[in-house]
């Protein structure tokens, strides 16, 4: 595109933050639909089945239809600023389960909880409107290359992470599929070492320290093209930034210091009403199933790069990031699904 010609508006661009926009009534209309299965029995109404399905699908659709956006506009070679807008909402609307979730808690503490459906809204609605809005010259944004070194302790810290937290803590979840009881007891036992008063500040450092650089990471990254794998890892990483966020404030402050409870299992699945019946607990279950999935594939894409970097095949590689995402997708499931009351 030429760097001088009047900004023509992209109308593809407004999929993503639009979608994100109906992300709240999706998962609405498939709390009521699921609602009368679990109320009147699972044969009451089976047209309500093509509705549960349609809300479902609509909702996880989001971050993967934003993504495919986010993809579409990373492609190309000379981005615009209108380019990067559009890039950088969609990129946003990927993290739509955790913004949902953590203006929802927020709300939720100040006691005004029936409003935060309405505030993102706004919000999307107003990142629509800086699409839309006419602006006389597109410009060509310069690169911006990174240096290494905070991609390494980046890295690193993730390895600290992965290591000595998060294999545990996702196969704790795991344990949700054989009943509460099973995981919480793995969790008593787990809590003994990343609970202690020495591990858990160390833990805490290492994750803030996981946020702030993802922050430098994606702002450095952003204006570059680049193809699906870096933009899948700069979108994954979008979305684990608000999720820690939402996540450790859910834990830290929302319940043990708000509510004074113990951040459980039965805190995490919104025991004792569960997440699919309760309209606010409802937001979890998309929430959880990418955050696991993002959790692990973002961990393992970024491994690719490194080991790329390295000399190792690129083909080999990519083969076992496409077993790894099938791998994660299916333990983001049996953990969802253990976390709505499915048990073995
Ligand atoms: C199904 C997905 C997940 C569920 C249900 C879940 C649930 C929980 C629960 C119940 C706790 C409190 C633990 C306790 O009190 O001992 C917790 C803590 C935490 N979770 Fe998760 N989690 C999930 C995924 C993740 C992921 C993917 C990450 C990181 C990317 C993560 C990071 C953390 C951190 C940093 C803490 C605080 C640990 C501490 O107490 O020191 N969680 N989570």
């Amino acid at each position: 595109m030429n760097s001088q010609s009047a900004s023509a508006f992209n109308r593809s661009a407004i999929v993503a933050p639009l979608l994100a926009l109906l992300y709240p009534f999706f998962l609405q209309g498939f709390n009521e639909t699921i609602g009368t299965f679990l109320s009147k029995g699972l044969y009451a109404n089976p047209v309500s089945w093509i509705f549960a399905v349609f809300f479902l699908a609509s909702a996880l659709a989001v971050p993967l239809v934003a993504f495919a956006f986010a993809v579409k506009f990373s492609k190309i070679a000379k981005p615009t600023d209108d380019d990067r807008r559009a890039k950088g909402i969609a990129l946003l609307a990927v993290a739509t389960p955790p913004i949902f979730t953590f203006i929802g808690v927020l709300f939720y503490m100040a006691g005004v909880s029936m409003f935060d459906k309405w505030l993102v809204t706004f919000f999307w609605l107003a990142l629509i409107g800086s699409l839309v809005w006419p602006r006389k010259k597109a410009v060509i944004r310069c690169q911006n290359p990174v240096s290494p070194k905070p991609i390494a302790a980046h890295g690193i810290s993730a390895l600290f992470i992965i290591i000595f937290f998060l294999l545990l803590h996702i196969s704790n979840h795991l344990f949700g599929l054989t009943g509460p009881a099973a995981q919480m007891a793995v969790m008593k036992t787990l809590r003994i070492f990343y609970r202690s008063t020495n591990i858990e500040p160390i833990l805490v450092v290492f994750f803030l320290f996981q946020i702030a650089s993802g922050i430098y990471l994606i702002q450095k990254n952003i204006d570059r093209p680049g193809d699906s794998f870096r933009t899948f890892q700069i979108a994954s990483g979008v979305y684990l930034v608000f999720f820690l966020m939402s996540h450790m404030n859910a834990v830290f402050i929302f319940a043990r210091t708000f509510m004074g409870i113990d951040s459980d299992w039965n805190f995490a699945t919104g025991a004792p009403t569960g997440l699919l019946k309760d309209p606010w607990n409802i937001r979890l279950v998309p929430l959880y199933l990418f955050a696991v999935f993002f959790a692990l594939m973002h961990s393992l894409s970024g491994m690719r790069f490194a080991l790329l970097k390295q000399g190792f095949s690129k083909t080999i590689l990519n083969r076992l990031v496409v077993i790894g995402s099938i791998f994660s997708a299916g333990i983001a499931i049996l953990i969802s699904l253990g976390m709505c009351g499915w048990h073995v």
